[in-house]
């Protein structure tokens, strides 16, 4: 296990009827005047954003609105945020929605303060000194956002789509997650949070450090309520219990419990970013397709946890055919993905062209020559991966 620190100082708020405590939590938090930034429109639907603000309006403090918030969000409504947090004196970003909201909220968060282009910070041009207060309502589990110190937008005039990593600044003050609040997703975007959690905890799983028991056991433990608790959710997407297993799964999967001691990988999620820049797609679907192609690759070329994973996830039966058991935790995996109603490949995804070489050429230039780090790889193994895909 390689040395560490962890630091996860997010409060969490969890349960039935918890958005009603918002507007104290953010009095406890020392806010002045709040920005409550939303998305395309499902929280003014579903009456959250309402009751968010009277909790916000029985503390007298006041607030400012910012919606339109796509999914893949991009920078040009991060702008927007800053002038207006700016012109108004904004000291607090509440974010109410998914992964697209709470890191356009963390954007404008380090963006308001910063005499700089915001975009710097995704491209390794300067580090965030300070930002401004954050926190959040969620109301879909996917991205981890809610717990994570990680912020990614997509740059329109580039198509890039970059992430910024600031956990002492942007990790939100608190995050309150009502599972109810999941009731009305639609089962496209349950199912590829479903994928994206799972891809969290995968990419911290599949590591070369050695002596990860304890990491390597807390993730095979939450794919594996995961597994159990996804049909469910689909099934019946007003089951609380399983919405609840569900959401809290999506922050154990990605505030870093699951990977500390660890090397983590992380390159299917960079030559997801990619996809989802050019096509944009859903990053949860887009994982669906290149996580598996990703393992299978691995089954060739470094295949000893592939086999575990197999074994231990998939209850695969272990065999000295390392790589037979790999490819049937493969299998299984797919045929997951399926059952949800995930695509498991370019054409299902509805990108029935992909261009390889663009993607490739994308991925290195934005991330680097090599990704990951189970295995390091080139522009030669991520193009195999790439077309694995298709
Ligand atoms: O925009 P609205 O109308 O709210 O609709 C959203 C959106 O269309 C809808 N939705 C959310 N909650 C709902 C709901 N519809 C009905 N009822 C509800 N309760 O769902 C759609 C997707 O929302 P989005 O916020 O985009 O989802 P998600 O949480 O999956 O976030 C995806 C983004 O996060 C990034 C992804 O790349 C992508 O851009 N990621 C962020 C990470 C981080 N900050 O740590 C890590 C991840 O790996 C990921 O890359
Ligand atoms: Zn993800």
């Amino acid at each position: 296990m390689n040395n560490f620190t962890f630091y996860s100082p997010t409060e969490f708020v969890f349960g039935k009827g918890t958005e009603m405590q918002t507007g104290e939590l953010v009095r406890k938090y020392g806010a002045s005047k709040v920005l409550i930034v939303y998305g395309g429109g499902s929280v003014v639907r579903s009456g959250l954003l309402e009751r968010v603000k009277q909790t916000l309006a029985q503390t007298g403090i006041p607030c400012l609105e910012l919606g339109g918030v796509q999914p893949n969000p991009i920078d040009t409504k991060v702008y927007e945020g800053i002038d207006l947090c700016r012109r108004e004196g904004v000291d607090f970003v509440l974010a109410v929605g998914g992964g697209s909201v709470i890191d356009t909220a963390k954007a404008i968060a380090a963006g308001v303060p910063y005499e700089g282009d915001f975009w710097d910070f995704y491209i390794q041009k300067a580090t965030v000194s300070s930002a401004l207060k954050v926190a959040v309502v969620l109301t879909i589990p996917a991205a981890g956002s809610e717990g994570s110190g990680n912020s990614v937008i997509t740059k329109v005039s580039t198509l890039q789509k970059m992430s910024l990593r600031a956990p002492e600044l942007l990790r939100p003050r608190f995050s309150i997650m009502n599972p109810e609040l999941t009731f009305t997703l639609p089962p496209y975007q349950t199912a590829a949070g479903i994928v994206d959690m799972m891809a969290h905890i995968m990419e911290r799983y599949f590591t070369n450090t050695a002596d990860t028991e304890i990491a390597d056991r807390l993730c095979e433990g939450t794919l594996k309520a995961i597994i159990t608790e996804a049909p469910r959710v689909m099934a019946d997407p007003k089951d609380y219990g399983a919405r609840a297993n569900i959401m809290w799964s999506g922050m154990i999967a990605h505030n870093g419990t699951c990977g500390v001691g660890n090397e983590e990988d992380w390159a299917s999620h960079f030559m997801e970013h990619e996809i989802s820049a050019l096509y944009n797609v859903t990053h949860g679907a887009g994982l669906a397709v290149i996580f598996p192609a990703w393992l299978t690759w691995m089954a060739s070329h470094h295949v000893e946890k592939v086999a575990q994973y197999a074994a231990r996830v998939w209850d695969v039966p272990v065999s000295e055919d390392l790589k037979a058991m790999a490819l049937e935790g493969v299998a299984r995996l797919k045929s997951f993905f399926t059952s949800i109603g995930m695509p498991v490949n370019f054409a299902q995804l509805g990108v029935e062209h992909p261009d390889i070489e663009l993607l490739v050429e994308h991925l290195h230039a934005n991330k680097g020559e090599q990704v990951g780090c189970y295995v390091r790889l080139g522009r030669k193994e991520t193009r195999e991966i790439y077309e694995q895909a298709l």
